[in-house]
């Protein structure tokens, strides 16, 4: 069998290495601590899954449902940036509802990128804003996000030929892992550059919700011009606790909305309409539950980063997001590091290289996982830094 060859230019899904060494671990009968994937610990709340069940016992929910999404959802989503950005949309023609944010984001690529096209990704960043572009045979220019500029895009280093020549600018605040946040000055940077050299943003904002200190994290689509070249991806997973259930959108642009939709309609089947139901619920219902878990995430944060930053590590307090992104001692690669820790801590966090080169040099720390599992997880770390001298 000769597989194509376009798998080879994929490295191997990140998680799916440290899960098995997790696994291998388990399986010889130790407890890991597991700091390395943002999944929501708590269960998504109660009137969202009570209006996916009713939903689901209704045989017109149980047929193929339309990619485009159901235009209760659509209208609630455009509801819900109206009511938490004062961004309105139009939720006929500037709204799709994805299988979750990340098959929108994996299929992004297919709308603009031809063999050989050039799309612009930070670096450190989510995964697959690359293995997207690679998928579709384009080329790739990684942007560094530098510790001393707060990890904020620097505009100004990239090269004008390279920002010329491309097609797709992939952003993300709050940002997964550095934790960092933008400012809608930054967000309007953005716009102005994607107008001087013919770009297409793609900013990714599923942890807008996910915030501390009282601080709420802007929408790039409050920027006037945003919709010219622009799309923003969110997802219900981070703020609903809906990771499992499959439920994202993309907003913005019309023109870019409707190609994604024509690539989606060609291949999948849209969202359940249950899981739409629920969405439509969660977007509307309380959304009293979201200040509550920051209140807990905010808490593990502090925890765990006083902590941290006694064991020799070095790490800013993120205002958003549930990562915290930490410096490790010089001389060890972040898979070293990893490693080490995993065998000599049990405890299993991401290795920053996982996000990029210029993740060499630290590691992400996810919030979400249980108190009690924090604070086993905070005593091994001590007592790991007492055992290293
Ligand atoms: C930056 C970022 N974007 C998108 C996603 C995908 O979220 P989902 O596919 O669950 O909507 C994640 C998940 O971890 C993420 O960290």
């Amino acid at each position: 069998m000769e597989l194509a060859k376009r798998l080879d230019r994929l490295p191997p899904y990140l998680f799916v290495e440290i899960n098995q060494k997790i696994a291998e671990l388990r399986a010889r009968g130790e407890e890991v601590i597991n700091f390395a994937i943002g999944d929501p610990d708590s269960p998504t709340p109660s009137h969202i899954i009570e209006s996916m069940c009713q939903a689901a016992h209704n045989p017109a929910n149980q047929r193929y449902p339309e990619t485009a999404g159901l235009p209760e959802l659509c209208q609630a989503i455009a509801e819900w940036y109206e009511k938490r950005f004062g961004v309105t949309l139009n939720p006929s023609t500037e709204v799709l509802p994805l299988i979750g944010s990340k098959e929108g984001i994996g299929h992004m690529a297919l709308c603009f990128i031809e063999p050989g096209d050039l799309a612009l990704v930070p670096d450190p960043s989510y995964p697959p804003y690359s293995l997207g572009t690679i998928l579709a045979g384009g080329e790739l220019y990684f942007m560094p996000l530098k510790e001393e500029d707060d990890f904020l895009l620097d505009f100004e280093t990239i090269p004008g030929d390279l920002a010329d020549k491309a097609k797709l600018m992939w952003l993300n605040y709050p940002n997964n892992p550095t934790g960092a946040v933008a400012s809608l000055d930054f967000f309007e940077k953005a716009v102005h550059f994607a107008k001087q050299h013919n770009l297409v943003i793609c900013h990714d904002a599923p942890y807008t919700e996910v915030a501390f200190d009282g601080y709420k994290p802007p929408s790039f689509m409050q920027i006037p011009g945003s919709k010219d070249r622009g799309v923003e991806f969110h997802s219900l997973s981070k703020t609903y606790h809906m990771t499992g259930w499959r439920i994202g959108m993309m907003v913005g642009n019309a023109d870019i909305v409707r190609a994604l939709f024509r690539v989606k309609s060609n291949l999948d089947s849209g969202v359940p309409q249950a899981i739409q139901y629920a969405a439509v619920e969660a977007l509307r219902g309380s959304q009293e539950h979201i200040a509550e878990h920051n209140g807990v995430l905010q808490r593990r944060r502090d925890k765990l980063l006083k902590v941290i930053n006694e064991t020799g590590l070095k790490a800013r307090t993120p205002r958003a997001t549930f990562y915290i992104w930490a410096r490790i001692p010089q001389g060890y690669t972040s898979i070293d590091f990893t490693k080490e820790l995993l065998d000599e801590a049990g405890i299993a966090v991401t290795p920053g290289i996982g996000y990029g080169k210029e993740g060499e040099g630290y590691i992400r720390f996810s919030l979400t996982i249980s108190d009690n599992r924090l604070e086993e997880g905070v005593s091994r770390l001590l007592a790991w830094r007492r055992r290293r001298g």
